[in-house]
Formats: C-alpha cells, sequence, structure tokens
C-alpha cells in the first residue's frame, strides 16, 4: 500500500547545507530526496553526503538523481550484504568512466561476473598466496632501509610520496621486474597519479588520463615481450602469470585486457601508501599507541591498522547495476538499475561502530570479522564476491610499516596543514605528512616473518 507523500523537516544537527525535506512513499519503503539532482550536494559534501541524508531520513537508502541519472544510495552491513552477495549486480557504466580508466578498468576482474570472475580472481588470489605476501613484506623491508639512509640526510620528506617509491619499487620486484628496466621513478609518478586523480572531473583528470595512456603503453610492452620471449622472467613471477594467464576456453587474454591486469596488481599496492600515511596521522594524534609499538606490544597492531582502514577515507563509494530484477525489503530493483554502496558510511555507521568516529582500535578486540561491516575494501567473501583480492597483503604491508614507523626510524612531525579535507576523493593530508629529523637504527623488524 503507498502512503500519501508526507513532508517533514529535520533540524541540521551538523550544520549541513540544504535537503531538510524528504519525501516518504512508504513506512519501508526507499525515500526519494527531493530536487531534481544531487550532483552537486555530492561534490560540495563528499564523504559524508550519503550517511548525511540516511541519518536525517533514518533509513538506510534513498533515491537520488547523479548526472540527471536515477540512483539509489544505501549503506549498512544489510546494504552491504545484498551488494556483495549473490551475483545480483555487475560493474558495467556504475562509476564514473573518468574513475574506471584510471582504475581497474574495462576488461578487469571487476567487470566480470560468474565463473569467468571466479577463474580470473582465483589467479590473483594465487599471486597473493602467504609466501608471496612474505616475499612482498621482506622486499618492502629492504626498500624502506634503503629509502631510510636517503631520508636521514634530508631536512625533511614528504611521507606519502616518498612511500608511493617505496611501494612502487616493492611492487615492480615483487612481480618480477629488473628495476633499472622498469624505471620506478615513473612508475611511482603514474601509480600515484592514477590513484590521486581517479575521483577528480576535469583538467586534472585528462592529465592523468593521457599518463595512464603511458602507463598502458608500457605494460603492452612489457605483455608483449614477456609472450614473445624478448623480455626474460622467472615463469612463476606475477608478470609471466599475468602475461599468459588463460581464459576458461583456454585462450589468452588479449593484450590490453592483460595490460590492465598487470596494473591491477602494480597500481592498488603503491596505493597502500594513503593507508600507511593515515596509520603515521594516528601515531601522531595518539601517541600512546606509538610508545606501545615502539615497546614492542603488537597485541591490537592488527586492530590498530583495522581501525586505521575502517577510519580513514579511501573509496568512498562502489558502483554496480542490477543484472537482473531484485529486491531488498520489499523494494524492487529492475535490471540496469544504478545503485551506489557508501563504504565510507558504513564504516562510519554508529550501529556498527559505537562513537564512529573516535579512533579506537581496541574495538577489534572483539570483532567477529564480519564480511559485510568493514568495507574499505569491498565486502562478502574473495573467490566468489568481488572483495578486494589485496586486502590481506594490505594488512600485511601495513603492520610492517607501523613497525617501521614506531621501531625502525625516529622522526618529528613539524607544524604543517594536516587537515583532511572529505570532499576530496580519495582524501589525505593535506601537506602529505611531512617529516623531519629522521633517524635510522632505532630498534629492528622482530616478531616479523621473513
Ligand atoms: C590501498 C589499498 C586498497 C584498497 C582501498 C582497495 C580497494 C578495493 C575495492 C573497493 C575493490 C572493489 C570491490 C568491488 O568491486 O566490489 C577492490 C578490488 C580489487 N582489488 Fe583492491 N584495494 C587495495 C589494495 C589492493 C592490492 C594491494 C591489490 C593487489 C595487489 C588489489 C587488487 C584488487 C583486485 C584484483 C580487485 C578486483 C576483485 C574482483 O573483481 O573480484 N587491491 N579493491
Amino acid at each position: 500500500m503507498q502512503l500519501p507523500p508526507q513532508r517533514f523537516v529535520q533540524p541540521l544537527s551538523d550544520g549541513a547545507v540544504d535537503v531538510s525535506t524528504v519525501l516518504m512513499t512508504a513506512a519501508d519503503a526507499i525515500p526519494t530526496l527531493p530536487g531534481f539532482d544531487s550532483t552537486l550536494a555530492l561534490l560540495a559534501e563528499g564523504y559524508t553526503f550519503a550517511s548525511r541524508r540516511c541519518r536525517r531520513l533514518g533509513a538506510d537508502a534513498f533515491h537520488t538523481r547523479l548526472g540527471g541519472r536515477p540512483v539509489t544510495f544505501m549503506l549498512g552491513t544489510d546494504a552491504s550484504h545484498f551488494f556483495w552477495s549473490g551475483g545480483r549486480f555487475d560493474r558495467h557504466w556504475a562509476i564514473p568512466p573518468t574513475a574506471t580508466h584510471l582504475l581497474q578498468d574495462a576488461g578487469s576482474s571487476q567487470t566480470l561476473e560468474g565463473a569467468e570472475h571466479r577463474h580470473r580472481k582465483r589467479m590473483f588470489l594465487e599471486l597473493l598466496e602467504p609466501p608471496e605476501r612474505g616475499r612482498m613484506q621482506s622486499i618492502f623491508r629492504t626498500e624502506w632501509d634503503t629509502a631510510v639512509d636517503r631520508w636521514c640526510s634530508a631536512e625533511s620528506i614528504v611521507l606519502l610520496d616518498e612511500l608511493q617509491r617505496v611501494l612502487t619499487r616493492t611492487a615492480l620486484r615483487w612481480a618480477g621486474f629488473e628495476l633499472v628496466a622498469a624505471d620506478p621513478a615513473l612508475r611511482a609518478f603514474q601509480f600515484g597519479t592514477l590513484v590521486e586523480n581517479a575521483g577528480r572531473f576535469g583538467p586534472r583528470n585528462w592529465a592523468a588520463q593521457l599518463v595512464r595512456r603511458s602507463a598502458e603503453r608500457w605494460g603492452n610492452e612489457v605483455i608483449r615481450g614477456v609472450r614473445n620471449g624478448e623480455i626474460a622472467v622467472d615463469e612463476t613471477s606475477a608478470i609471466a602469470r599475468v602475461a599468459t594467464h588463460t581464459d576458461l576456453e583456454g585462450r589468452m587474454l588479449p593484450i590490453d585486457v592483460a595490460t590492465v591486469e598487470l596494473l591491477n596488481i602494480l597500481r592498488p599496492v603503491v596505493a597502500i601508501a594513503r593507508f600507511i600515511v593515515f596509520a603515521a596521522l594516528c601515531l601522531h594524534a595518539v601517541p600512546r599507541w606509538r610508545a606501545t609499538f615502539a615497546d614492542g606490544d603488537e597485541s591490537d597492531l592488527t586492530n590498530f591498522v583495522n581501525e586505521v582502514r575502517r577510519h580513514a577515507p579511501f573509496f568512498p563509494l562502489m558502483g554496480v547495476r542490477a543484472r537482473r530484477a531484485v529486491d531488498w525489503r520489499g523494494n524492487a530493483f529492475s535490471r540496469g538499475d544504478w545503485v551506489l554502496l557508501d563504504l565510507y558510511g558504513t564504516n562510519h555507521d554508529p550501529r556498527l561502530w559505537p562513537e564512529p568516529n573516535r579512533f579506537r582500535p581496541e574495538r577489534f578486540r572483539d570483532w567477529q570479522g564480519d564480511p559485510y561491516s568493514l568495507i574499505p575494501q569491498g565486502g562478502g567473501h574473495y573467490l566468489e564476491d568481488h572483495r578486494c583480492a589485496g586486502e590481506p597483503v594490505t594488512i600485511e604491508l601495513m603492520r610492517t610499516a607501523v613497525r617501521a614507523l614506531t621501531r625502525r626510524i625516529g622522526y618529528e612531525v613539524p607544524p604543517q596543514d594536516l587537515r583532511v579535507s572529505l570532499r576530496h576523493f580519495p582524501a589525505g593530508p593535506a601537506s602529505g605528512l611531512r617529516i623531519s629529523h629522521i633517524s635510522a637504527g632505532r630498534g629492528d623488524w622482530s616478531q616479523e616473518p621473513d
């Protein structure tokens, strides 16, 4: 039964602009925001756009339009379950092409469903099994120590930039590249640019698209070279595995698709720099955690890392389109309907995370590991769903980085602009986190597996 539309006004407790009225159509029906389109409001409010509206509406979802196109925003663990499980959705035209081209791109595992997806995903998961993760950690430690030698003679460094270089060298070496031939400085610039500009529109995004094209040309040459034997690589290396991966019919991937997937294991390793910068920011803001880890007490190290990932504004939303008619709490979605899940809002949902804006690693001590509540890197299961294949290695590299920041170097954080704007995707401290007076060798990597 449809209730007549009613209009009500809610106080703007968080000082937000606009949208103080909503049209409700039925008690459990998904409400529709007033006004024709929410594009400008989303750009103005950024990460908190959807959760503010859900809070005001007392709803886990609402309909609106973006760029004139109807869309449903959703948040919360129930929405997350609906979104990731059961193969209801695909990702075609579900995020702006300006972002897609800089990130996963056409033909990637993210664009596949069903058996084809599982087959491709298995390759990623095998590439990132525990021994390989251990090898990546060990390369990261070596690259970190090499970088620290340089940092110690610098007046100060910008941690985000430096970590992107360290992680690029780590990713390239781990994947099987000869460092010099792979031009790590250029790759660090390219991968950093792709992530930094994925959420922007206009000239900066256009410039990043050109950077993407040049990274693809390099990737194409690598895939061709490995396939025709001009580039010699170990056949068990990630480059060789991606270059020679075959689909379910036993055909090698088209060169462009293999290139996309090669970039999809290198670029995200470099993106971990952003999470590590947030970890450093949290160590700075809450010094007792620095002291705890410096003393070698690691009982909350994984909890700390998970709290950083929960708290840090990284990917704000994930977009999908319904593959068939589906139903959520009595609301019908037709094939092709567009849905955006609020990752940041779900990671800050007070029903799941009491006092969500407080940084409190202890909250993870009793956490049961629900695959639909902590979703900075997607939800659901690794093989069947689209949950990020790189989540375990992200956690391990972040653990290593926290050890490095608390035991391996000493440093100061000089006055600077550390504000994090929630309007810019992806967010980060304005200064990139500058550190100075860096000294080496304060501790070891103890408790670190080889
Ligand atoms: C900065 C850390 C990272 C973040 C925030 C992140 C985030 C995400 C997100 C949100 C998804 C999409 C889930 C979906 O489509 O529903 C995803 C998928 C994926 N990520 Fe990550 N990721 C990170 C690191 C990594 C790393 C280190 C790797 C590999 C080395 C990786 C490889 C992948 C792959 C292959 C997929 C596609 C999975 C699929 O389609 O099934 N990611 N990631």
